[in-house]
């Protein structure tokens, strides 16, 4: 790779140790994917995880000295006093909660300990280069926003934030944003649901080609938040265009870059059916609901209020949201609501965390087919549902 003088500095060590560190693995990627150079970052995320290899390399970039010139934002955590509220947290994840804080609180981190901080956080602008983490993240700001970045791991995303570079390979190429194959939606697609599914489903067919949609309009924000998190979990799809819609496909010409498709796939209700029938574990009593994978929106949150208000949940009902959502639904009265009701909003979370081992061996409902995907490794069934349906079955206890 050819570097400036400024990079070839960071490499030799002339910044410190830390940051000789996170450009050698730059580099190593860079000359993975034959980038010729490295170019400027202005945004990054990082999926923190709060687990032990990630402590390990974030502790290591600390005690070499390393700070984040771009301050990136960070992926859920669990707030202690939280859960501390409903259930008992094992000192050993206790610790790394607290060790995970301290790193990053020293490398510099906007602590947003959110996985959409492309809603509130860190936007980015049209065709600015960034470095992001985050399955939901990485095809939200490529996709609806026309950013660019490749889908980083979260060491590569904060070497990124520390040295301010990222190597210039991959999607932030022109020619790669380019259309690869057509999707015709023929299916309903008559809420946010709808989206997960077709999120899910659309790989199937297409193998990890970026696709072009044509048949959705006017998707809301959720569903694309929905769409994208699918789509990178039930394939790598990290960049995907809808005509007339995202802004790199004004029209399907512009979409596949002036080039006739040369391949074309048919999406209709039928499938998306199929889908949810081989992704959900099959109907009868639940023990919880868990919303908010991604994190829900204020709008979200709102949706779950109205169909909960005056009632009583048979079983707990539990949204993971950003701490400025739940505040948000705090002064909007909607958290008073939900709790009055039984359910809990809890922030700064994800469901992939040890802060949910009083739910492994339970079953519930969500209308995440990613939530379900994470969670089978922690033995945790899970009936799949629109929004709607799910709520009532908590207020039911079964489905
Ligand atoms: Fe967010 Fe965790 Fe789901 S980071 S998208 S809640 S897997």
């Amino acid at each position: 790779m050819i570097l400036t003088e400024h990079e070839q500095a960071m490499l030799d060590g002339k910044m410190g140790e830390g940051v000789k560190l996170a450009m050698k693995i730059l580099v190593a990627v860079g000359e993975a994917y034959d980038a010729p150079k490295m170019v400027p970052v202005t945004r990054a995320h990082v999926a923190l995880s709060n687990q032990e290899a990630d402590l390990w390399f974030a502790e290591k970039l600390v005690n070499m000295g390393a700070v984040c010139t771009i301050p990136p934002t960070v992926n859920p955590s669990f707030n202690l006093e939280q859960f501390q509220c409903i259930t008992h947290i094992d000192p050993e994840d206790e610790a790394i909660v607290k060790r995970t804080h301290e790193a990053y609180k020293k490398l510099g981190a906007v602590l947003t300990y959110n996985c959409t901080p492309y809603l509130e956080a860190n936007v980015p602008r049209f065709g600015e280069i960034t470095a992001f983490s985050e399955s939901s993240a990485t095809p939200f700001i490529n996709s609806v926003y026309g950013a660019r970045t490749n889908r980083e791991a979260a060491q590569s995303a904060l070497c990124s934030a520390v040295t301010g570079v990222t190597p210039y390979y991959g999607y932030l190429l022109e020619e790669n944003r380019k259309g690869e194959i057509w999707v015709e939606v023929e299916a309903d697609m008559k809420n946010d649901f709808d989206y997960q599914m077709l999120g899910y489903c659309t790989p199937k067919f297409t193998g990890f080609k970026i696709p072009v949609f044509t048949g959705l309009h006017n998707p809301s924000k959720e569903a694309l938040m929905n769409l994208g998190a699918q789509l990178n979990t039930g394939g790598n799809v990290a960049l995907y265009h809808i005509v007339g819609f995202t802004p790199e496909a004004s029209d399907l010409e512009t979409a596949f870059h002036g080039e006739i498709p040369k391949e074309k796939v048919v999406i209709t209700n039928e499938d998306l059916k199929k889908m949810r029938k081989e992704l959900t574990d099959p109907s009868g009593k639940i023990d919880f609901a868990l919303f908010g994978c991604p994190h829900f929106t204020i709008a979200q949150v709102k949706n779950v209020a109205v169909l909960v208000e005056g009632k009583k949940l048979a079983v707990p009902l539990f949204i993971m949201c950003s701490a400025s959502t739940r505040n948000l639904a705090k002064q909007m009265g909607l958290k008073n609501v939900i709790e009055e009701a039984g359910g809990y909003l809890m922030a700064d979370t994800c469901m992939d965390q040890p802060s949910w081992k009083f739910l492994y061996g339970k079953k519930g409902v969500t209308d995440s087919p990613k939530c379900a995907y994470y969670t089978k490794r922690r033995d945790m069934q899970f009936v799949i549902a629109s929004l709607e349906e799910s709520v009532m079955a908590a207020l039911k206890g079964e489905i």
